[in-house]
């Protein structure tokens, strides 16, 4: 893979127990400027010591360290020398098989709690308060250290709520530093890796750029790539990397289905292509997309008719690009983000697909390797990285948009002037929402129209039946479960002043207060 990770220099390996506290370790630890992976807690000992960490830190975890079938850990992790952090669970599996103890005393601490400091000039705790607010949640306890170990903190329930041992860099606490509510966790957490375990700070975004660009270079030599644009931030800032590493032996494709948001595609032929100066081939699908979809209402039937007529529009395109003089085209460029890889299982191979060529004519032979140089990457890194490559804000700070785009968010048939109502209201309702300020707060606010539903309403001197619009703002972390956004009451109603205003067919605005799950957050 292009700058394989486990090759880079001073590499924080996180030792993932579950429950998803590692990514936001991971995170947190490159926001201190050191690089950082994720490894299962399955993974040997031995396997984990051959990458060569700078440092460990084992995450936290739902497990009791004594349950059958808890993970446990090789001694051996803890005398190759390599310093250790454990937090939580990492740090009563340090305790247990250290030779401390752990038990279920019935100290169960969830949420806040204050930690006692008993020794402020320890190298965790140098330079915090000896009282700190701490996010706890844990039912086992630990009571007494391995030997070797200073005890650095308590809290009212847990006597040994933090050790160290700093002559084998060992170091442990019981709570979260990796959470926002632990107020002092992030220097808690850099206080280990500068001082623990003496990492310089030199990991950049800008570090990435280089890399890659390098990587992307070797990778593909003199051969031709192609890559996908859907208008989304991952595509984007990959294909702008990638152009950086290679310039015109990228052609980038953009297949405007007719269901992009106003302004959309005006986006990415015109300021993709300004900041990126990118070969950009865009194909306007439009009249063939809203012909597939004539008369079909069903939301599974419409998503299949779009993936499918996207797939051969795509590979028409592809098509023309391998029928153009120039050297062959043997790469796909993707947006693949960190979190994907590790939610699949970690893989760090070179992967090569086959083309879906069964409807666009591509020839039997052709196979493409894939780029993806956003492997590494948290999506708030992503931003970063397109904000240094130049990308404008409008592309970079985008919220999620579905790729099936407004054909989904309409109820009901899909037709030219449907879709040209829902982007007058969509577009009017970001408007706001961004003149509110409100960009950042709202996860996404996708703005649905009820096509087969109707309703009496009066404007000026007459009666109107009119379709509703339906505003869905939520707020999410991930988008596997979110809540509606309880946004202010004169954004709202100016919202719904302008739409039903100025959108010809709308006499109604309504908001959605579901969260999800049990609502989705599209509506379909
Ligand atoms: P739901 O509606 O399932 O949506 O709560 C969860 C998130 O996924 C987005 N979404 C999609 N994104 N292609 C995409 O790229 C799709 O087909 C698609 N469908 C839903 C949705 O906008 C939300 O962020």
């Amino acid at each position: 893979m292009p700058g394989s990770p486990a090759a880079a220099p001073d590499t924080v390996l996180v030792v993932d127990f579950g429950a998803q506290y590692a990514q936001l370790i991971a995170r947190r630890v490159r926001e201190a400027r050191v690089y950082s992976e994720i490894v299962p807690s399955t993974m040997p000992v031995a396997e984990i010591l051959a990458k060569n960490p700078a440092a460990i830190i084992l995450s936290g975890g739902p497990s009791s360290v004594y349950a059958e079938g808890a993970p446990r850990l090789d001694r051996a992790l803890f005398e190759a020398g390599v310093p250790v952090f454990g937090m939580c669970y990492g740090f009563q599996l340090m305790a247990a098989t250290l030779g401390g103890t752990v038990d279920n005393n019935g100290a169960r601490e969830y949420g806040r709690t204050e930690l006692h400091v008993s020794k402020v000039s320890s190298t965790l705790f140098e330079g915090t308060p000896a009282e700190q607010p701490v996010w706890m949640s844990h039912g086992d306890a630990c009571s007494a250290a391995p030997e070797g170990f200073s005890v650095t903190a308590s809290t009212d329930l847990v006597p040994v709520a933090a050790f160290e041992n700093d002559e084998k860099k060992l170091y442990g606490v019981q709570h979260h530093p990796e959470v926002m509510h632990s107020t002092y966790g992030q220097q808690v957490l850099e206080h280990f890796l500068y001082r623990g375990a003496g990492i310089k700070p030199t990991w950049t975004t800008g570090n990435v750029i280089e890399e890659q660009v390098a990587a992307i270079r070797a990778q593909v030599g003199d051969k031709r790539a192609i890559c996908g644009l859907s208008g989304g931030v991952d595509s984007a800032v990959a294909a702008a990397l990638v152009q950086k590493a290679i310039g015109s032996q990228l052609t980038c494709v953009y297949v405007d289905h007719g269901l992009m948001r106003k302004g959309e595609t005006e986006q990415v032929e015109k300021d993709f292509v300004a900041a990126t100066g990118a070969n950009l081939k865009v194909v306007d699908a439009e009249e063939r997309f809203l012909n597939a979809l004539a008369g079909v209402s069903d939301p599974e039937e419409k998503r299949k008719i779009i993936g499918r007529e996207f797939i051969r529009v795509f590979e028409q395109a592809q098509l023309e690009i391998l029928q153009e003089d120039g050297p062959e085209v043997a790469f796909l460029v993707q947006g693949t983000l960190y979190p994907d890889v590790v939610e699949s299982g970690g893989g760090t191979g070179t992967a090569n697909i086959k083309s879906h060529h069964n409807v666009g004519g591509l020839p039997d032979d052709i196979e493409f390797e894939l780029v993806e140089p956003l492997r590494q990457l948290f999506k708030d890194e992503v931003r970063m990285v397109g904000q240094e490559l130049g990308l404008p804000a409008e592309i970079v700070q985008r919220q999620p948009f579905p790729g099936p785009g407004l054909g989904i968010r309409i109820v009901g048939e899909v037709t030219k002037d449907r879709l040209d109502l829902l982007r007058e209201a969509d577009a009017i309702a970001r408007e706001e929402l961004t003149a509110a300020g409100l960009d950042t707060e709202i996860w996404q606010c996708p703005v649905v129209l009820l096509a087969d539903v109707r309703s009496v309403g009066v404007q000026g001197d007459g009666r109107t039946y009119g379709h509703p619009i339906v505003l869905r703002p939520v707020s999410s972390e991930d988008a596997m479960t979110a809540d509606w956004t309880r946004m202010p009451y004169d954004v709202l109603a100016k919202i719904s002043t302008r739409i039903t205003n100025e959108v010809a067919d709308v006499n109604r605005v309504v908001l959605d207060v579901t969260s999800k799950p049990p609502g989705t957050i599209e509506w379909e």
